[in-house]
């Protein structure tokens, strides 16, 4: 039986997709969430999904500052981190610049997270990653990267930071804001298309990944694993 009763929570990248859903998880089940990424516009707004103990943080994970200016707050019991801002494309598409930007937003991000945040002996940090890292697609040579150095950074976490426990939830392709930016009958055929060839049939929703993250909150015997939340993704 899941038990978040009055556990602290802290989720950036809280404001959407994957982070929200799990926010609005551990709300619903008596947790004190507070959720953290940079648009306090959005933030607002995913409150309004939220009870009226959850709390709000403005909060760029690429920012060294503002993540160290964390660590005399008192220990949260979890740590949730599925911010990224990722620019995607191949690496004849993307320039250099961009790559950068993106492992400082998901990886760097993640590890000066991991530095300065406190985090409760008993509690755990859990990481968003992406199912790329271990099936590659024909322009995915940076995301595969990012998310199999995360992956990584987990398993060896676990050990560095014990008793603190570190996992990963690695996800496939989810219906999330992260798509918006294509034109939507563009997205709809992506989404058609990855459907079409996955085991389960369908694309990933955000609860998907979520329900992950908390299976990860919850079992205090899971350290240093990544689960993979696909739809069959790597195997298809
Ligand atoms: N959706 C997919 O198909 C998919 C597949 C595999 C893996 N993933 C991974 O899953 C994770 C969550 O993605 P999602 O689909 O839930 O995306 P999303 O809906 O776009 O949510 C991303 C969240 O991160 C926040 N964020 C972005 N940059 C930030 C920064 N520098 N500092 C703080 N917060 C930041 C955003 O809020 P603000 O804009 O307000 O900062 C937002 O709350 C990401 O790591 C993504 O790469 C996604």
């Amino acid at each position: 039986m899941l038990d978040f009763m009055n556990l602290s929570v802290l989720v950036i990248g809280g404001s959407s997709g994957v982070g929200l859903a799990t926010a609005q998880i551990l709300d619903r089940m008596g947790a004190n969430v507070t959720i953290a990424s940079r648009n306090l516009d959005k933030l607002h707004e995913a409150k309004r999904l939220l009870s009226d103990t959850a709390q709000h943080l403005e909060l760029d994970i690429t920012d060294t500052a503002q993540i160290q200016a964390l660590q005399d707050s008192p220990c949260w019991d979890h740590v949730v981190i599925s911010a990224a801002d990722t620019p995607m494309g191949g690496i004849m598409a993307l320039n250099v610049d961009d790559a950068r930007h993106a492992m400082d937003s998901k990886f760097w991000g993640a590890y000066t997270a991991a530095k300065y945040i406190p985090v409760s002996a008993k509690g755990s940090i859990i990481f968003v990653a992406g199912y790329l890292s271990v099936r590659p697609g024909k322009a995915s040579a940076l995301q595969s990267a990012i998310n199999a150095a995360l992956e990584a950074l987990g398993r060896a976490l676990a050990l560095e930071l014990a008793p603190v426990r570190v996992n990963t939830v690695s996800p496939g392709l989810m219906d999330t804001k992260l798509w918006d930016s294509l034109p939507s009958q563009k997205r709809l055929e992506m989404f058609d298309m990855a459907a079409n060839k996955l085991p389960i049939g369908r694309v990933g929703l955000p609860n998907d990944a979520a329900k992950a993250v908390c299976f990860l909150i919850d079992n205090d015997y899971t350290t240093g694993s990544t689960v993979y939340v696909d739809g069959g993704g790597r195997i298809a």
